[in-house]
């Protein structure tokens, strides 16, 4: 079966960006010319899929203006011959179909995923956390839909974390099956370093079963009161597989302070027209 469907689940505060996100969604911060989003937006495009389906919540409309026809803008370029540019803007309001949806209560990931339940319907379909930017050769979502050829059931990107950082993390316990592939046995939610089965932390993309909409709506709240998407597959996992993937690339915590910085600078390093310069004023710099 195909991976349609991508959800972005988007209705967060951003309140580890406050006071910049008081207006702005930090979906919308900017990774040099682009907005978060939008890194994973195109690796969804890039990995094949069809629809993205964004759930929102108050104060994001930035996210909705951002993939959708500004048609005083694309006037104004046309009028003054910018046709790069133009060419740029036109693409992003053509490049794949949205839909959205909205959280009205800011009751968890679990939750905010199973708001997308009448927009995914009954078929296999992709998840994305944009916090999380990869840098990796072959789009990770890409990766994923191969290794969902061979196991088709609910799949976890995984990377391996420092123990002290496991309580940021879904962590999972699982088997090694080959090569970068696992067979999940348990997982649990931002586990304090001393219960944390392994270092396998979950990243923000999984492919997920239709199925876990019914173990979401019989999960009770977990971790911070909240209705936690790590709850729900654990549920999932008693009626069905489910894997995780070790993906080749390199994550940066764009929801972080640090990461976030961290994602400018690499991003900045491999930017044309930008690099060159960028780079000699960081070697000025002489830390
Ligand atoms: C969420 C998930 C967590 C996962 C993480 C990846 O947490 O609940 O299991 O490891 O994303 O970024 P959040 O970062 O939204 O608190």
């Amino acid at each position: 079966m195909k991976i349609r469907k991508a959800v972005f689940p988007a209705a967060g505060f951003g309140t580890r960006f406050l006071p910049a996100t008081k207006a702005i969604p930090k979906e919308m911060l900017p990774l040099i010319d682009k907005p978060l989003i939008q890194y994973s937006v195109e690796e969804a495009k890039r990995s094949g899929l069809e629809e993205v389906i964004i759930v929102t919540g108050m104060g994001k409309t930035a996210i909705e203006d951002h993939f959708d026809v500004s048609f005083e803008l694309e006037m104004l370029l046309k009028e003054r011959n910018k046709t790069e540019i133009l060419k740029m803007i036109e693409e992003l309001s053509n490049f794949i179909h949205f839909s959205y949806t909205r959280q009205k209560k800011p009751l968890g990931l679990g939750h905010a995923i199973h708001c997308a339940k009448n927009l995914v319907g009954m078929e296999p379909f992709a998840v994305f956390l944009s916090d999380d930017v990869i840098d990796a050769k072959i789009p990770v979502m890409k990766q994923m839909v191969h290794t969902f050829r061979q196991y088709p059931y609910s799949i976890l990107a995984v990377q391996r974390v420092p123990k002290k950082e496991v309580h940021h993390y879904g962590i999972i316990e699982a088997k090694k099956i080959c090569p970068r592939i696992y067979k999940v046995i348990d997982m649990v939610e931002k586990p304090h370093p001393h219960d944390a089965p392994s270092n396998l932390a979950i990243i923000g993309r999984y492919i997920l079963a239709p199925e876990i909409f019914n173990a979401l709506e019989q999960i009770r709240p977990g971790k911070g009161g909240e209705i936690q998407l790590t709850d729900g597959l654990k549920m999932l996992s008693r009626t069905q597989p489910i894997y995780a993937y070790e993906f080749e690339g390199n994550r940066y915590d764009a929801g972080d302070k640090l990461g976030f910085l961290k994602a400018n600078v690499s991003f900045a390093l491999n930017t044309p027209g930008i690099n060159k310069e960028f780079r000699s004023f960081l070697r000025g710099l002489n830390l």
